[in-house]
């Protein structure tokens, strides 16, 4: 059985389902939760979410089908909120472990098998370059939840383009925008980063406003200067925040804006961002404002932990505290900064694996959970 996964409307689905006879069929049925990242399909109920919502078994279900069909609106080359939300909801599929692929870190197989994914992107019209994009944002998917890329296809289909506001950027406030769910790494690296801004700044925790977006955007209306502060969720933005991008480019009207980045990630290798940062370019563009790159930060949990008790510029954390630097006067004096990436200072992977791994085993057995648990197949 396939199982099929689609963001379509009803009457779109409709005029195509026949075409996905007896398959397990994953829609929106508007109830979606958004991954809280609190990492108990690891480490609690191994293999499944703890969210009840209908979404919970999403690991299962790509373990059971023979071949996973996804189906999403192109939306700044990657997928819909939804879409990216079952993903994010799916991190049970995979172990919390770590190993090298291709000379990367990812998570380990919960499941011995080479689960093929093909993904089908619809949309007005596609560049060669959002084409790109999109496939490369599929394979590092893949790549991540240890699945291959059977196919990507490409539907031009009538639709609404997105609203372009004016490219004048007004004076006005600086927002950090915190995007996690949880409390932790990308909050306290926008507390440091608050720290250090001369500009007026206020932080706003988007999981405030998870059930009233339009009041969030109408809060960011007059802010000249927004900065994602963000976890990486499944190599792209987490889902809220993408819900968040989509409301914003069907709601704002108003003038051009600065947008930067401060994104940090669990894995060790920065350049897994690269999506992300993509993704945000490419909705400055459709929005008309103005990218202005950022920072992104890799080792996430480790710097979070070590921020806490060692000073700023020493140590692991003195190459991301430098990279802060730098993101801070560019915010200060509105420059557009580039990509900055940053991982921690003379901290071996093989080293930062190891921990990672062992940690895993620990928190577990702290949550009543035995070391060979962690690895149940539903
Ligand atoms: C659903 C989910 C997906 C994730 N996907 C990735 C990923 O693709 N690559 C990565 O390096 N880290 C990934 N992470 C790890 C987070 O980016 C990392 O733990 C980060 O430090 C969390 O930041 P926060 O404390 O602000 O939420 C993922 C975490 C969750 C919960």
């Amino acid at each position: 059985m396939k199982l099929v996964i689609h963001d379509l409307p009803p009457q779109a689905w409709d005029s195509i389902k026949n075409k996905y006879d007896n398959c397990t069929v994953v829609f929106d049925k508007g109830t979606i939760h958004p991954c809280t990242g609190c990492f108990s399909c690891w480490n609690r109920t191994p293999g499944q979410c703890v969210i009840h919502d209908g979404y919970e078994n999403m690991g299962k279900l790509i373990h059971d089908a023979e071949e996973v069909i996804v189906i999403s609106r192109y939306t700044w080359g990657g997928f819909s909120s939804f879409v990216k939300g079952v993903f994010d909801r799916s991190l049970g599929y995979v172990l919390p472990q770590f190993e090298l692929v291709n000379g990367e870190s990812h998570h380990r197989k919960r499941y011995e098998e080479d689960k093929p994914f093909s993904f089908v992107f619809y949309g007005p019209r596609f560049t060669e370059e959002e084409k790109v994009h999109a496939r490369r944002y599929v394979e590092a998917v893949c790549t991540n939840i240890r699945g291959t890329v059977k196919e990507t296809v490409f539907h031009e289909c009538s639709g609404k383009t997105v609203m372009v506001g004016r490219t004048y950027t007004p004076p006005g406030k600086t927002v950090l925008l915190q995007a996690s769910m949880r409390n932790r790494n990308s909050a306290r690296l926008a507390q440091k980063l608050a720290a250090k801004l001369e500009t007026e700044t206020e932080t706003v925790a988007l999981r405030e406003y998870l059930n009233d977006l339009p009041a969030l955007i109408r809060r960011l209306w007059d802010a000249s200067t927004i900065v994602l502060c963000t976890p990486l969720y499944v190599d792209g933005l987490p889902s809220l925040l993408i819900r968040l991008l989509e409301c914003f480019a069907a709601e704002y009207h108003g003038a051009g804006k600065r947008i930067y980045i401060l994104a940090n990630m669990g894995l060790y290798e920065s350049r897994q961002l690269v999506n992300l940062f993509s993704t945000v370019e490419q909705w400055c563009r459709a929005m008309d404002f103005t990218y202005c790159g950022g920072l992104g930060i890799s080792a996430g949990e480790l710097i979070g932990e070590l921020m806490k008790f060692l000073p700023f510029h020493s140590g692991t954390i003195k190459e991301i505290a430098g990279g802060m630097d730098e993101l801070a006067e560019a915010i200060d004096h509105s420059e557009i900064i580039g990509e900055i990436h940053r991982e921690p200072y003379r901290f071996p992977r093989a080293l930062y694996i190891l921990i990672a791994n062992t940690n895993w085993n620990r928190t577990a057995k702290k949550n009543g959970i035995r070391p060979r648990d962690l690895y149940r197949r539903l």
